[in-house]
């Protein structure tokens, strides 16, 4: 989906249940215009707000939940990373405790548009089946796979 603002659809807004979270594998253009595996998070709260975060852990760069594709710590009031043990604030992205603390989740905007979620002001391209084996995110996990039509 495009729109004026360069919309891309992620997901059906009712696919995510509140309280819940989800991650899409991606990809993303570089300064160099070269295409780059994105990975991010859509959570959707408790009170029915939608947040989107690379799915990227500022400390070692890679993804949150590795395992059992947990995003939440034990009591579900922090986005929790599964290696160290970092804790972000859901809705800020914030590291509030960890070996990132102060650090932040790259946001990523997203926008609900006929019942879908979207993202923007990213430059999303379509999504090579395969990860690069040679990125930094080369052990991908079990996220979703989508694809991105910019047109
Ligand atoms: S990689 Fe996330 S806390 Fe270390």
């Amino acid at each position: 989906m495009q729109d004026d603002i360069d919309l891309f659809v992620i997901c059906d807004a009712g696919g995510i249940p509140r309280g819940g979270a989800a991650s899409f594998s991606l990809s993303r253009q570089n300064d160099e215009g070269e295409s780059r595996p994105f990975p991010i998070l859509i959570i959707r709260t408790d009170d029915d707000v939608y947040v989107g975060y690379a799915n990227i852990c500022p400390h070692n760069r890679l993804w949150l939940n590795i395992g059992d594709n947990e995003f939440f710590s034990g009591d579900h009031n922090f986005l929790e990373c599964g290696r160290h043990g970092a804790r972000f604030d859901i809705l800020s992205g914030q590291c509030v405790t960890g070996p990132c603390s102060g650090a932040r989740l790259e946001p990523v905007p997203l926008m609900l548009s006929e019942g879908e979620v979207c993202a923007y002001g990213v430059k999303l391209v379509e999504d090579s089946p395969y990860p690069d084996p040679f990125s930094d995110y080369a052990d991908y996990d079990e996220t979703m796979e989508i694809m991105i039509h910019p047109d």
